[in-house]
């Protein structure tokens, strides 16, 4: 373990200057903290990764779960084809940092975005657009006709109850009307049923992505039966990877959730239990008691703008068992000591798993990543707010 006689000034040195490797351990970092287990989360990429390769499918992994260029980076290392982003604006950072094979899963509408998209293409030619409108692609034609470049776009699908044209005859029309406008090349279909992602139970789950994605695939054959090549069917979550993998005319997964884990996830169920931990949880936050108003009440620094609010489940004691969280504002949360198994002081760290990982990880400029107690590296949350 690292030595805690140093000041805070050479700890804050050490972290900013990026060369943290087993210099610094847990106990020294700033609270409220984003930790990455890199033991779990290697774990959950390389399963993920020998999962799809067994299945025969390509592997794009949801950026939006990490908004980090060094995560992203590090799945095209593991053998991802690319990274999904949710937003331009969350793509325009990956791509200046290098990451290809980008798919934007959220229609790109306007002309400035358009324009935008444009100069992320020049940049990164290999990145995929979704439309789902006619006068969309038509948009995109014209533009990249006038900047003398060409686009990749695929059709999103309506089958998620969020965004996309209605399978079928309309994606049909959409399909041949990139196919011929000048400067757009057709890449495929995104189909995204989100809906089925967080269903709980297995079997219910795989009941709700089947019919979803009988859509997509009916719609493929249309396209195709048309005379038009259908390279890309992409969709999936972390809750569905295991049924989705299973469907023939699939040729990719974009789950984002199972590199980190959190709360609602293992809620949903697996395949062989009420808990589902096909993936291990690796993010957690780091808080500190900051205060101990009775014997069984203990108070720590991270509230609202510390763990994400939107699933209706609190954050998790990792490290102290029968600890339990309840919300107590922007900056606190206050803790049930009744039932726990170790004594908790003023000063005392203790580590939750997180309510969920997308808008938690938004909360953070950046992501310890520790090896047993150390810090082996820092990395950037640097797509963090990046929401246009
Ligand atoms: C279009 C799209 N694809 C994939 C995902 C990944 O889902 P998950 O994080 O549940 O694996 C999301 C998440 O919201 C998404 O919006």
């Amino acid at each position: 373990l690292s030595d805690h006689a140093r000041s805070w000034l050479e700890v804050a040195r050490i972290l900013d200057g990026g060369d943290v490797n087993g210099i610094i351990c847990r106990e020294e970092l700033p609270t409220p903290a984003l930790l990455l287990d890199l033991d779990a989360f290697e774990f959950n990429v390389q399963k993920m990764m020998s999962h799809v390769c067994e299945h025969n499918k390509t592997l794009r992994p949801h950026g939006k779960a990490h908004k980090s260029p060094e995560i992203a980076k590090y799945l095209i290392t593991a053998g991802a084809v690319g990274a999904c982003v949710a937003k331009l604006s969350e793509a325009e950072v990956f791509a200046e940092h290098g990451v290809g094979g980008l798919l934007v899963t959220t229609p790109v509408i306007g002309k400035y975005k358009i324009e935008r998209a444009l100069s992320l293409a020049k940049i990164q030619p290999d990145t995929i657009l979704c439309v789902d409108n006619a006068q969309n692609v038509l948009d995109f034609s014209d533009a990249a006709v006038t900047r003398r470049l060409f686009l990749n776009l695929a059709i999103d699908l309506w089958i998620g109850r969020r965004t996309g044209v209605e399978p079928g005859a309309p994606s049909l029309a959409l399909a041949q009307l990139i196919d011929s406008s000048p400067n757009v090349r057709f890449a495929g279909i995104q189909a995204y049923a989100g809906h089925a992602s967080q269903v709980v139970g297995w079997e219910e789950r795989r009941k709700t992505s089947r019919e979803s994605m009988r859509q997509a695939l009916d719609t493929k054959q249309l396209i195709e039966k048309n005379g038009m090549n259908v390279p890309l069917l992409t969709g999936g979550s972390t809750g569905t990877y295991d049924i989705d993998s299973q469907i023939e005319g699939m040729t990719e997964l974009q789950p984002g959730s199972f590199i980190f884990m959190d709360v609602a996830y293992r809620r949903i169920g697996g395949k062989d239990g009420p808990v589902y931990q096909d993936f291990r949880n690796a993010l957690s936050v780091l808080t500190t008691v900051i205060s101990k108003p009775s014997r069984d009440i203990a108070v720590v620094d991270a509230g609202f703008k510390a763990f994400s609010t939107d699933q209706p489940v609190t954050p998790e004691s990792k490290s102290a068992e029968g600890v339990v969280y309840r919300w107590a504002g922007d900056e606190h949360g206050i803790l049930d000591l009744s039932q726990a198994s170790q004594p908790l002081n003023v000063g005392s760290t203790v580590e939750f798993v997180i309510p969920h990982c997308d808008p938690t990880v938004n909360l953070y400029d950046r992501i310890f990543c520790l090896r047993g107690d150390t810090v082996e590296q820092v990395w950037s949350v640097a797509a963090r707010g990046k929401c246009q």
